[in-house]
């Protein structure tokens, strides 16, 4: 076939889980071979659900998805679902198979060698960091050796090596891909075209060009959009203005007026359906617990993995009201687990790592989201944090993180990870911790919101920790103290 063919095409494809949640609606695009496309869109919008229906994990309403003959198509999936982290590395790969495959082995280590991951084929999958855990879901699709590679938010939990790795991995990538990510500089690196799944129409509108490019034209023509309403209103208004002040006169003048009114129905009709564009969750604070007084947090030891063996270390890290920590290290060097042990109040291995202040309350946004019960509904996750239990109180917060409507009654389990995110976001502002701990918290948040995120970090006023990969979100919180744990 010819490299201008192409290898998905989507012609008036509708989807919705359920009636009341709408996905697409009759959608037309095409992916050639050979390019490298991102899908870009709001928290919730459908972007993963996109790769389900490529991929035939998931049937459309209605509408054509045609994919080209014989072609494979393997899928980095944005999390390792719970049900999988108990396999062992080996059966894992396993499972991207439906065939049983013979001396597996060499083929994992090779992929494992691309991801730049030193892992035995019998560790269990849990075992691993975040950041180990993505390379594993790239390995896994990398494995497959497909036509089609489709990777969901690959950057999220990525140290700075690897996504360097990665975006050259792409840049050098031969064969068709399409890529979910929130990381504006690495998609910049690689893709020449964009789907924009509008959350709002539930189209998807299709660009060519780089991303940042991409991003630049969608302002541009909302802007443009907005002008010509803006134009066509006022000219309504004086149409009106004219027909009232007509009618007023009574005789002859009425049919003047009606004229008049005519003309402004006309003009309302001109007016272009403006395309919304995303919203950006509402600026936020996380007000800390009142009244702490003291050293909130000792952190005095701590345990570091290098080269497979734990080393233990002493330090001396006392963190009071309004102080942040900035933990530092690159992948698998023990920054969740050194988290999990404070929050905890301990370390395995060494006696004590330090101590909580009593009474302190903590909130904890974990990278995995494994503080959220899969089972509760939104509802019921908001609610159970909150000291006095005001429903009013937990909707206006809830809603000023984008969660409105039915997703308030909708099981965490079946939230799109950045809805996840959100979700937790919204129960540190009900929680009012006196100690914030964040683990990666950008991983699968759309790029709108991530500056509103560290504004409320800035200025939240408690103690707090935080681990994040992604340097242009640090700069823009106020760090007091460093801690590397690579030093
Ligand atoms: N099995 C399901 N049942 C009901 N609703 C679902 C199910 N899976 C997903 N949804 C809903 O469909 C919508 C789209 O989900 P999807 O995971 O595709 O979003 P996304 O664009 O990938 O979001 P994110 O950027 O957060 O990853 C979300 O509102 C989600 O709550
Ligand atoms: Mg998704």
């Amino acid at each position: 076939m010819s490299k201008d063919e192409a290898i998905v095409r989507f012609e008036e494809v509708t989807f919705e889980y359920g009636h009341k949640k709408p996905i697409l609606h009759e959608v037309n695009f095409s992916i050639r071979r050979g390019t490298k496309t991102t899908i870009m869109g709001q928290n919730g919008a459908g972007k993963s659900t996109m790769f389900g229906l490529i991929t035939g994990a998931i049937k459309a309403e209605s509408g054509i998805i045609n994919v080209v003959n014989g072609i494979s198509i393997a899928t980095s999936r944005q999390v390792i679902p719970r049900t999988e982290l108990d396999l062992t590395v080996r059966e894992f790969f396993e499972k991207c198979f439906s065939k049983k495959i013979y001396d597996i082995d060499p083929r994992i280590d090779a992929v494992l060698e691309v991801v730049h991951l030193n892992a035995p084929h019998d560790r269990i999958v849990r075992s691993f960091s975040g950041g180990q855990q993505a390379r594993l879901l790239l390995a896994s699709a990398l494995i497959q050796n497909p036509d089609l590679l489709l990777l969901d938010e690959p950057t999220n939990n990525l140290d700075k090596a690897g996504i360097e790795h990665l975006t050259k991995f792409l840049i050098d990538y031969k064969k068709t891909c399409i890529v979910i990510s929130h990381e504006a500089d690495f998609l910049n690196a690689f893709t020449n075209g964009v789907l924009y799944l509008d959350v709002f129409t539930q189209k998807v509108e299709q660009y060519a060009g780089n991303y940042l490019d991409v991003v630049e034209q969608i302002t541009a023509r909302v802007e443009k959009e907005n002008r010509k309403n803006a134009q066509l209103a006022k000219e309504i208004q004086e149409n009106k203005d004219k027909a009232n002040f007509f009618a007023n006169k009574g005789g002859q003048m009425r049919l003047v007026a009606k004229r008049m009114r005519e003309k402004a129905e006309e003009l309302e009709d001109e007016k272009v359906d403006i395309r919304k564009e995303d919203k950006a969750i509402r600026s936020f604070v996380i007000p800390s617990q009142p009244d702490l007084v003291g050293d909130i947090l000792h952190i005095s030891a701590f345990k570091t993995i290098k080269n497979h063996k734990a080393v233990e270390r002493k330090t001396k890290i006392i963190l009071r009201r309004n102080q942040h920590l900035l933990l530092k290290g690159p992948n698998g060097i023990g920054k969740s687990t050194l988290l999990e042990s404070i929050a905890k109040g301990t370390v395995k291995g060494v006696e004590k790592s330090g101590a909580i202040l009593p009474g302190v309350r903590v909130g904890y946004y974990r990278q995995d989201f494994s503080t959220l019960n899969f089972d509760d509904t939104v509802y019921e996750s908001l609610m159970s944090v909150m000291d006095k239990q005001f429903e009013e109180t937990m909707r206006a917060t809830a809603a000023g993180f984008l969660i409105t409507g039915d997703i308030i009654h909708t099981k965490i389990g079946n939230l799109s990870e950045g809805q996840k995110g959100l979700v937790a976001f919204a129960r540190l502002v009900l929680q009012r911790p006196g100690l914030l701990i964040l683990d990666e918290p950008t991983n699968h948040i759309n790029f709108r919101h991530i500056p509103v995120i560290a504004e409320a970090l800035n200025k939240y006023e408690g103690a707090m920790i935080l681990v994040s990969h992604v340097p242009e979100f640090v700069s823009k919180i106020r760090i007091d103290e460093i801690l590397d744990l690579e030093k």
